[in-house]
């Protein structure tokens, strides 16, 4: 007799069985790709180079010998600005709150006091003319702290679209308040997606007390981030986090209303800018534009796949790392780089004394170092 081989359909029919969840769930994820209505834009890639500008001076450790200051009493403290006059601080954080910190030289005993809660969500601080503190915040828009506490709104659109995140602020001496709106589409809780989506929608905006108008003086920008004015009030650099790149605005002499570059190809992203009074400005970044990052940044179609994740999973990819704060001159040339690759989100810098104070909009304390005793040296 002949022998038969065991029948293989049933082998083929059991590696059917066992392929049709794996089939069903990617032609369910295409589907899914291809209905959902996130939509994902090429970059203008010729103006993002993979190298970066590299200061000559570095502390690549910050973290080592490093305070937490109001540690546990606040969370996500994104701006920073000091009151050289009380010697407070003021920070806004998560929860609405403004917070006001004495600075003290031991960590532990600076004060914690809650000041004023806007109900939305604080990030740029600047002082205004009369004592006031002028609020970008993200949800409600651009406000008025008057000293004594009273919030007034002062403008939360233009040219017909509501801001819908509000992110930096800084006066000029004649009252002119800039502010950016990072992005008309997305609100605070939705930022990656703006800067996945790899769209300008955000804008440099002005604001004039006494007329209470409210001007787009640029727009189609990408993730329109901190602003700040400078000390000769020739120009307002503004920063565009995704783009790695701080751009200038004239507003005092014959450039007056035009735009050109004040620092690109930073190492990371950009986020709030400040002037420290001597000469300087402090660029906070992010994070450093990671591997990933470079790599996904060219491809719009991983960049819908990481913003379906993040829309339908509500988590970031571990796609940043290290963080810091650079010091540019008034020409926007880097000097001073500090960070830390363990550091993430740190969002504010600014200088009191010998340390180096830093926000963030995720820690719950305000980062300090003493930079006097933990410089940026040479990296060669
Ligand atoms: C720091 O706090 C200590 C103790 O509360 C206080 O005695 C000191 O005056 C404070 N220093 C400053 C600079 O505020
Ligand atoms: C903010 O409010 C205070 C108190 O009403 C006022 O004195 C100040 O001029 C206002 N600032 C702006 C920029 O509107
Ligand atoms: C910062 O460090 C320097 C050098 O170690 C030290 O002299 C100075 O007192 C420190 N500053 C503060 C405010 O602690």
């Amino acid at each position: 007799m002949v022998k038969t081989d065991p029948p293989p359909p049933k082998q083929n029919s059991l590696l059917f069985l066992l392929s049709l969840p794996i089939l069903l769930a990617l032609f369910l994820s295409v589907a899914w790709y291809q209905l959902d209505s996130f939509d994902a834009a090429p970059l203008p890639m010729h103006e993002l180079t993979h190298d970066a500008v590299a200061a000559p001076l570095l502390n690549a450790r910050i973290l080592q010998g490093s305070d937490k200051i109001g540690a546990g009493k606040m969370v996500g403290p994104e701006d920073v600005l000091y009151d050289s006059g009380t010697g407070v601080l003021y920070t806004g954080c998560a929860d609405g709150w403004i917070k006001r910190v004495s600075v003290n030289d031991s960590a532990q005993d600076s004060v914690v006091e809650d000041w004023v809660n806007t109900g939305g969500r604080p990030l740029g601080l600047a002082r205004g003319l009369h004592g006031e503190i002028i609020v970008a915040d993200a949800d409600k828009g651009l406000l008025n702290v008057s000293e004594d506490g009273v919030i007034e709104l002062l403008t939360d659109s233009a040219e017909g679209h509501q801001f819908k995140l509000t992110d930096g602020v800084d006066i000029a001496e004649d009252g002119t308040i800039y502010f950016t709106d990072a992005s008309y589409k997305y609100s605070l809780h939705q930022y990656p997606l703006d800067i996945l989506e790899g769209r300008p929608y955000g804008r440099l905006l002005s604001y004039n007390p006494s007329t209470r108008q409210t001007k787009v003086l640029v727009h189609d920008l990408y993730f329109a981030n901190g602003v700040v004015v400078s000390p000769d009030q020739k120009f307002v650099v503004f920063c565009e986090t995704p783009m790695r790149r701080c751009k200038k605005y004239y507003i005092g002499d014959e450039r007056k209303g035009s735009v050109n570059t004040f620092v690109d190809r930073l190492p990371g992203f950009p986020d709030n800018i400040h002037y420290d009074g001597e000469g300087h400005f402090w660029i906070a970044l992010s994070s450093e534009a990671t591997d990933l990052w470079h790599f996904i940044q060219n491809y719009p179609f991983l960049r819908k796949i990481m913003g379906i994740v993040i829309k339908y999973w509500g988590h970031l990819p571990p796609i940043l790392k290290s963080s810091g704060a650079m010091l540019a001159d008034l020409e926007g040339k880097v000097i001073e780089h500090y960070y830390d690759p363990s550091l993430i989100y740190l969002a504010s810098a600014i200088k009191i004394g010998d340390h180096l104070y830093a926000g963030s909009i995720v820690n719950p304390y305000i980062f300090r170092l003493n930079v006097t005793r933990y410089p940026a040296t040479s990296s060669a």
